[in-house]
C-alpha cells in the first residue's frame, strides 16, 4: 500500500485525535501552531500544501487575507470546505508536485511531517519556491530523527504497527512511509534555510 492509499483510508482523522497522540506528539502539535501564527501574520496571502482537513488554515482564518489549501485526497477537501465559509479560505483538490495555481503568496507552507510523507521531496520544494518566491517566506515542519519512539506509540495508537525502521524513514504494518530528518539530511534538500527545533522531536524550516 502506498500513502495515497493510505490518506484514502481516512488516517488523518485517526491521527489528529488527540487520544492517539503521545505527549511528546501533541506538545510538537501545539508548539507547531504558535510558529505557524508568528511565521503568518496578518493579511497575508498563504498557501497550504498537503492542508488535509484544512486545520491550519481554520486557526489562521480570521488573520489572513486569503488561505488557499491543496491535498490530494479529495475526502480530505471536502471536509475542509466547511472551513471555507468565511470566503477568505478556499480548498483544492491537487497534487504537491505539480499545484494547481498559478497565483503568488506571501507564505507557503508545508507542515506536520507532510513532506516527509511526499516520495519527490525535490519537487515540491520547487513547487513552494515557485508560488512563493521570496526566500524566507516558506516553512517545512519535520521530524527529527529523536522523534523515533514517540512515533512508534503514535503509529500503534492509531493501528499501525512499524515494520521497518531505518535511519531516514518508518514504514507501517499499513503502509504509511513516514520520513524524519538530521539537520544535515534537511541542508542536503532544502539548501540555504533556517531551521529551528520543535521540542525534542522535530524541526521547523524556513527557506
Ligand atoms: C501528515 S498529513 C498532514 C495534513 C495537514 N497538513 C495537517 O497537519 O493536518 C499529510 C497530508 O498530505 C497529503 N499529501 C501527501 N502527499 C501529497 C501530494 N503529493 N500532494 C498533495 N497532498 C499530499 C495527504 O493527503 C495528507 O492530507
Amino acid at each position: 500500500m502506498s500513502n495515497t492509499e493510505v490518506y484514502k483510508s481516512g488516517l488523518l482523522n485517526r491521527a489528529l485525535d488527540p487520544a492517539t497522540q503521545p505527549a511528546e506528539i501533541r506538545d510538537f502539535m501545539q508548539t507547531e501552531i504558535a510558529l505557524i501564527r508568528d511565521v503568518v501574520g496578518d493579511g497575508l496571502t498563504v498557501i497550504d500544501v498537503g492542508c488535509g482537513t484544512g486545520r491550519h488554515l481554520a486557526l489562521l482564518r480570521d488573520h489572513v487575507r486569503l488561505g488557499i489549501g491543496v491535498d490530494y485526497e479529495h475526502s480530505y477537501i471536502v471536509e475542509a470546505h466547511q472551513h471555507g465559509k468565511a470566503g477568505r479560505l478556499h480548498f483544492v483538490t491537487g497534487d504537491a508536485t505539480c499545484l494547481p495555481l498559478r497565483a503568488r503568496f506571501d507564505r507557503a507552507m508545508c507542515v506536520t511531517n507532510t513532506w516527509g510523507t511526499m516520495p519527490d521531496k525535490p519537487r515540491v520544494l520547487a513547487e513552494m519556491r515557485r508560488v512563493a518566491p521570496k526566500a524566507g517566506t516558506r516553512i517545512l515542519s519535520v521530524f527529527a530523527e529523536t522523534s523515533i519512539p514517540a512515533r512508534r506509540e503514535w503509529y500503534r495508537r492509531f493501528g499501525h504497527e512499524v515494520l521497518e525502521e531505518s535511519p531516514e524513514y518508518l514504514v507501517t504494518d499499513g503502509g504509511l512511509r513516514s520520513e524524519h530528518f538530521s539537520e544535515a539530511r534537511l541542508r542536503a534538500f532544502v539548501g540555504e534555510c533556517e531551521i529551528r527545533r520543535i521540542g525534542p522531536v522535530a524541526y521547523f524550516v524556513t527557506f
